[in-house]
């Protein structure tokens, strides 16, 4: 029967044999599935593994320093942190249209990567060490299914943040997770010390706050809606609510302006919406009865705290027909 002491002592044995005494790139995303397979990695070959984080600045409040910090407290994985915010930011400028917006991301998030892979690939040629040759990938046993893929096969679903490799970039995959769900690996990463904030984490897509702002994405408007995410999850989590939401996008309609009252004047600000949605694989998802109470508070403190928005509405819409995410 299943044990996740077993799975890890198994896993630690194989990627020794894999990996030799050559040296690993993995990708950190925040997400559950790449932080679980990078500590396990790490568990494995310590140092000869290189973490990478994109901060794309499309991510929520607090995701960063939860990675920078406590992840890698708590896993001791030696992290080098991309700030790219600004050059994602630029290639946004004066775009809406949620496929161009999705594209962009993709893009720059492969090339933010690439350029951190080819400097580590150059560094240990320059000091004669032990060439840079692995790329760990958090693919998990549905997504092995789904591309009907078999051993080594890349599978890259076109929602991952990982894209195809260059030649220059031939790397050989570590994948430790392909024949494990998402609660046996949960399980795998709670043992292995990494903090539940992140193991215990909702699904929150690649492109991050890029597709949650119905309008062009602007540092001033992924302020605001970074602030109404972080009341929206602080009161879910408050209420005991993370178990029983699959997830609640908070969406900035940022093209959106309506008629508003505050104190003795009239205000003319944005709508954020609420979109909690229960789901088993995401493939389908009914919209979450939240208490009432919850909705109110999270209505009056996104209203009395976040500027420029002065309206919280919520979404009733099941998908079909509506997707979970609003682009
Ligand atoms: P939709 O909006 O299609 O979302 O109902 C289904 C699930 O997928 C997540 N999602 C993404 N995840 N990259 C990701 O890693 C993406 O581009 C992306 N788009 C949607 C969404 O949050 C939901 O869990």
């Amino acid at each position: 029967d299943w044990n996740s002491g077993n799975v890890i002592a198994e896993q630690i044995e194989r990627i020794r044999e894999q990996v030799g005494d050559a040296r690993v790139i993995s990708a950190l995303s925040g997400g559950v599935d790449s932080a679980v397979s990078t500590a396990l990695v790490h568990k494995a070959i310590g140092d000869q593994l290189t973490a990478v984080f994109v901060d794309h600045g499309l991510l929520r409040k607090g995701e960063r320093e939860q990675v920078e910090q406590d992840y890698v407290e708590s896993t001791g994985v030696r992290l080098i942190t991309v700030d790219a915010a600004d050059t994602f930011l630029g290639h946004l400028q004066g775009v809406t249209d949620p496929e161009e917006k999705r594209k962009i991301i993709g893009r720059e998030f492969i090339r933010a990567f690439e350029k951190v892979q080819l400097d580590l690939v150059a560094e240990a040629k320059a000091s004669g060490g032990a060439p840079v040759k692995f790329l760990v990938q958090g693919t998990l046993y549905p997504d092995v299914v789904e591309s009907g893929g078999g051993a080594g096969t890349a599978n890259i679903k076109s929602h991952h943040n990982v894209g195809g490799l260059p030649d220059d970039l031939d790397f050989e995959l570590i994948e430790p997770l392909r024949a494990l769900f998402k609660d046996e690996v949960r399980a795998i990463g709670r043992e292995l010390g990494i903090p539940e904030a992140i193991v215990g984490r909702q699904p929150f897509p690649g492109p991050g706050l890029g597709i949650r702002i119905i309008g062009e994405v602007t540092a001033d408007r992924l302020e605001i809606l970074r602030e109404a995410d972080a009341i929206a999850r602080e009161e879910l989590t408050k209420a005991g609510l993370d178990q029983e939401i699959w997830q609640c996008p908070v969406v900035l309609l940022a093209d959106v302006r309506s008629v508003g009252v505050q104190g003795d004047g009239r205000t003319y600000g944005h709508p954020i919406v609420l979109r909690p949605v229960s789901s088993e694989d995401a493939m389908t998802a009914d919209w979450t009865r939240l208490p009432y109470d919850v909705l109110s508070k999270i209505s009056n403190r996104i209203t009395n705290g976040v500027r420029d928005v002065n309206r919280v509405v919520l979404d009733v819409t099941s998908k079909p027909p509506g997707t979970i995410e609003w682009e």
